[in-house]
């Protein structure tokens, strides 16, 4: 159980060390979840009265570090694991959210490093509320013998299909991130550098972009390039605006004069393309990973010390504070679970609804 922490910006705007001293954990060991209220209303509308935060897991080694992909058939969230190295292959994290979150490990074929994820309606497939069991879909950043791309996978036979592996003809570097756009079925992901930079892909030979896949069609087109990371994607809720977060600050050592940073566009023409891109929020903490919106429009990522909140204008509003990296997290009805590699954190009775928790849970509230 944790009490809701209200932050003192005026304090904060004239002391350099306010938040050093404001909660405080053993990184080493993080055991602290700490909720912190930039703004009133994190308290009272996005996590409300009722929150509570715990430790769910704590291993020695990284079994949660992105996706977070609920599948409705077995009522599970898969996460990825985080790459170990080239001999000991990343392991995908089962989480059964009808049995106290009781974890299990798979390896699927054909995916080498998985990382970012999404579940996925195949072409011609009903779009989601919860209508037809959808299947998996992981960015597979590839390894020094296999291309990066996407794949996608039933949970209930395990087997997996190869959707995406080049860009006419050009390799990815290593795809990061992805979702799929409720109304064109299309695919919107990002490319970044980190299988080279972790020494298990081949040096990059294009541009760190964002992309625009027609499953149905197998058109392709680059929507954004200008990145120092592509990394997380999201949607708003209205499917207006793109998210993308630039997580430039890490490549082979951290340099915080590199972008830490998400930016927005707007998605026009009918979905197919960007425009008007401009800084969304610069975090304070380690680099803007991966991204989330709610049903309110609010923009949710994970950041060096949690998940950091933000308005749709951009204010932010509060922290799912953990004192350690936080890769990821996930939206189910009425939680969120956070992944900071070696542990998983779960906060309950919250208010806030994630955009997709709609469609891949079928739970449409109401
Ligand atoms: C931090 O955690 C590590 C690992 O559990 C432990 O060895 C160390 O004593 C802890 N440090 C403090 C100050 O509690
Ligand atoms: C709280 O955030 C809202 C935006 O959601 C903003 O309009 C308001 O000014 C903020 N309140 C304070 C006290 O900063
Ligand atoms: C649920 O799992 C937690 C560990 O995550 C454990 O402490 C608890 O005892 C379990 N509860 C039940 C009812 O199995
Ligand atoms: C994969 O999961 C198993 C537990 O099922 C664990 O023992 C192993 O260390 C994991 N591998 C990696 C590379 O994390
Ligand atoms: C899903 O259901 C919600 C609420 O019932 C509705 O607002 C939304 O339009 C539906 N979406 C699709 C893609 O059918
Ligand atoms: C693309 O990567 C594959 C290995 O995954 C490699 O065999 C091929 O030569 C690469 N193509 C180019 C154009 O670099
Ligand atoms: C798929 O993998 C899961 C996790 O290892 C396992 O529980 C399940 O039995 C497998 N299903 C099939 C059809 O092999
Ligand atoms: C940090 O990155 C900037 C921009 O790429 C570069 O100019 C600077 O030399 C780097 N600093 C260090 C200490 O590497």
């Amino acid at each position: 159980m944790s009490a809701i922490i209200p932050v003192d910006l005026l304090a904060a705007a004239t002391n350099p060390a306010y938040f050093s001293s404001l909660v405080t954990t053993n990184i080493s060991n993080p055991t602290t979840i700490a909720l912190l209220a930039y703004n009133d209303t994190f308290s009272t509308s996005i996590l409300g009265p009722s929150a509570t935060a715990r430790q769910l897991y704590s291993l020695d080694y990284h079994a949660f570090h992105e996706a977070g992909a609920h599948n409705l058939a077995t009522n599970s969230l898969y996460i990825t694991a985080n790459f170990a190295s080239l001999s000991t292959p990343t392991n995908v994290t089962i989480l059964d959210l009808s049995n106290n979150y009781s974890m299990s490990t798979v390896q699927y074929p054909d995916l080498h490093q998985p990382n970012g994820g999404t579940s996925w309606y195949p072409p011609g497939s009903p779009t989601g509320n919860g209508t037809t069991p959808p299947n998996l879909l992981f960015c597979d950043q590839g390894d020094l013998t296999h291309n990066s791309g996407l794949l996608s996978v039933d949970p209930l036979t395990n087997t997996s299909t190869i959707i995406l592996n080049n860009y006419l003809s050009r390799n990815f570097s290593s795809v990061n991130d992805v979702r799929q756009h409720p109304l064109t079925g299309d695919l919107w992901f990002t490319d970044a550098d980190y299988g080279y930079v972790r020494g298990f892909r081949p040096p990059p030979s294009i541009p760190k972009q964002i992309y625009r896949f027609r499953p149905s069609t197998g058109e392709i087109a680059v929507v954004a390039d200008g990145f120092t990371q592509s990394n997380g994607i999201e949607f708003s809720p209205d499917l207006k605006t793109l998210y993308v977060a630039d997580t430039g600050a890490i490549q082979f050592e951290r340099n915080f004069t590199r972008p830490a940073t998400i930016y927005a566009f707007d998605v026009v023409d009918g979905g197919t393309r960007l425009q008007n891109r401009r800084t969304f929020a610069y975090v304070d903490s380690g680099y803007p990973d991966g991204v989330h919106t709610d049903t309110q429009g609010n923009v949710w990522a994970g950041c060096g010390d949690g998940v950091h909140v933000w308005s749709a204008g951009g204010t932010l509003l509060g922290k799912i504070w953990v004192g350690v990296e936080t890769n990821n997290f996930a939206f189910l009805p009425g939680a969120v679970l956070v992944f900071t590699n070696g542990q998983l954190w779960a906060v309950e009775g919250v208010r806030a609804v994630g955009r997709e928790v709609c469609r891949d849970f079928g739970e449409c509230g109401g």
